[in-house]
């Protein structure tokens, strides 16, 4: 394979696509509510219609507004009708047939909803709209013209300078910048190194990871075949939890299309880079997407951290040099490649470039994937993407997943970036957004995460082991009116102690959802005590 010939399929795929496209979305939110069927029915009425030479039913990725699915869009004259029931088929498809496609009955959405027009999508810019079970529609896009340049083009090193330029960082939770640590391999004395795309995505309310995958996977392939050249590695792996079949399944289709085509495999593009890539199902441990732990169950072993230094970076995968990213992080890179560091480095925040992937769900009106620029206030984000909450007002907003925190309403004028939120004592988390309101109880939220946690510790360490019992424990008392003062200011002593002590970030962070609502809180702790009016009188002093 060379340039010239991916131009090829570039343009023959370009020629082939039908003049109208109708877009059915079946990522695993919209099949859930019977994507699949709509879509069969769709091509079928096109057929009887005698439209199947203009007309073209695909089947797409997430088209974002997950809570409204099954969503169709109809490209000309670009309208998006959401919850389409199979009895509205035949009425789009005569719609259509007299060119009255807005017309048709099914209820549309307005493109012009703020949940559209603020987002920026980067990672999404193929969600939605490529079929992600052809290759040939990601080449007619663009897709792996920037493993070519960086091959041809460009050294490895250069290829490091530009992802460090870029600013962009760790999207799988830590947020370390991600140039630095591909330098960090890259320095590593030749020889065996890896790869691998963190794909566990085990957070409560957290689906980014999957529909990335689901959407567009040859993105993930291009930008982790673009790290291997830049550290000098020659084989990945993807490691991704059982409980994600859909995206299983579209990787395997995906890997097995490149290297039909010679984009994986050994001198692609006719160069001396090689590069093979291997999926690694999960059993589904929370404690699996641990950089540590996961690389032994990548190696057959049981999913246990271990301390670390060593860094993977030095000492990973068969103790060889290993980069581990996250998938968000390497579905940046071939846009950070084709648009240059300067592009991406422009958008977001002095110290938290580009954009960032959350999925809004909880009491929120709007759920679905929102893809935002770093930065912006989560004001925007709850109130005017997410349309506020159905009932009440909203209280908080819980993001970074058992190891993050709740935000309380009056901080909402917060910007959305790494460090503002590790202020306000949560983190960004790997982009699990949340919504409550004023009925939730953030005793109950804290225990929800607290269980969570004490279910999904491996074990290794006490602190994390039977901290997070004693954790559970006491959060039950407080919630069923049986405990007192004492009782919570032992538990914030227990949380002290399990952050300072853990072995690994589950233990070390396991305590934030407990100290974040205390923090902002604490009076909905004092009233569920024993000895109440006391505890006021204390907290008042
Ligand atoms: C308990 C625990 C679970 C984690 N789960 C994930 C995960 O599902 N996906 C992920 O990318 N990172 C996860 N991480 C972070 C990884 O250890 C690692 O930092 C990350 O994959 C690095 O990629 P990045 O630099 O691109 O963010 C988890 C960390 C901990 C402590
Ligand atoms: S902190 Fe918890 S999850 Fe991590 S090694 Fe210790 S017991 Fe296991
Ligand atoms: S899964 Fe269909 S819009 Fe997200």
């Amino acid at each position: 394979m060379d340039l010239n010939e991916l131009l090829e399929i570039a343009e023959k795929e370009r020629q082939r696509a039908a003049s109208v496209r109708i877009r059915c979305c079946t990522a695993a939110g919209c099949a859930s509510s019977g994507a699949e069927e709509i879509k069969d029915r769709l091509e079928q009425s096109i057929k009887d219609a005698g439209l199947d030479n203009t007309v073209e039913v695909c089947s797409v990725g997430c088209m974002k507004f997950c809570g409204r699915g099954p969503l169709v869009e109809i490209d000309i004259p670009g309208v998006l009708y959401q919850q389409v029931s199979g009895d509205q088929v035949e009425a789009i498809v005569d719609a259509l047939k007299q060119n009255k496609a807005a017309e048709s009955g099914a209820t549309p959405l307005d493109r012009e909803h703020p949940f559209f027009t603020l987002q920026q999508p980067i990672v999404l810019e193929n969600s939605g709209k490529i079929n992600p079970e052809r290759i040939e529609e990601y080449i007619a896009v663009g897709g792996y013209q920037n493993l070519y340049h960086v091959i041809h083009d460009m050294s490895p090193d250069e290829v490091v300078d530009e992802v460090t330029r870029s600013g962009l960082r760790g999207r799988g939770g830590g947020g370390y910048p991600t140039g630095l640590k591909w330098a960090t391999v890259a320095k590593m004395p030749e020889g065996q190194k890896y790869v691998i795309c963190n794909a566990d995505e085990g957070d409560p309310g957290a689906f980014m990871d999957r529909s990335v995958l689901e959407s567009d996977p040859h993105r993930i392939i291009e930008g982790m075949a673009i790290a291997a050249y830049a550290i000098g590695a020659n084989h990945g792996y993807i490691y991704v939890r059982a409980e994600y079949p859909l995206a299983i399944k579209r990787l395997e289709t995906a890997i097995k299309q490149a290297k039909r085509l010679g984009l994986m495999g050994s001198q692609i593009f006719d160069s001396p880079f090689d590069f093979k890539i291997d999926i690694r199902v999960g059993a589904g441990a929370f404690v699996c997407g641990e950089e540590t732990a996961l690389m032994q169950s990548i190696e057959g072993g049981r999913g246990n951290p271990r301390p670390r230094p060593p860094y993977p970076a030095q000492s990973g995968l068969w103790h060889s040099p290993t980069l581990i990213n996250n998938v968000e992080t390497f579905a940046n890179i071939p846009a950070i490649v084709r648009e240059g560091a300067d592009w991406f480095a422009s958008i977001g925040t002095e110290k938290s470039k580009g954009t960032k992937v959350f999925a809004l769900t909880g009491k929120i009106r709007n759920t679905g994937l929102i893809e935002v620029p770093m930065g912006i206030a989560l004001r925007e984000i709850v109130e005017k993407m997410g349309g506020g909450v159905p009932r009440g007002e909203v209280k908080a907003v819980q993001t970074g997943g058992p190891s993050g925190g709740c935000i309380p309403a009056h901080l909402f004028d917060t910007p959305v970036e790494y460090d503002s939120l590790i202020q306000l004592g949560t983190m960004m988390g790997s982009g699990g957004m949340i919504v409550m309101d004023t009925e939730t109880s953030m005793v109950d939220v804290a225990q929800f995460y607290m269980e969570f946690c004490r279910g999904e510790s491996c074990g290794k360490c006490i602190p994390c082991r039977a901290g997070t019992v004693q954790m559970y424990q006491m959060l039950t008392k407080i919630l069923r009116g049986e405990a007192t003062l004492i009782d919570l200011e032992q538990l914030e002593r227990v949380c002290g102690m399990v952050k300072a002590t853990s072995l690994c970030g589950l233990g070390q962070t396991a305590p934030n959802p407990v100290l974040s609502t205390l923090r902002y809180f604490r009076e909905e702790y004092l009233e569920l005590l024993k000895d109440s009016p006391k505890a006021q009188g204390v907290a008042s002093r």
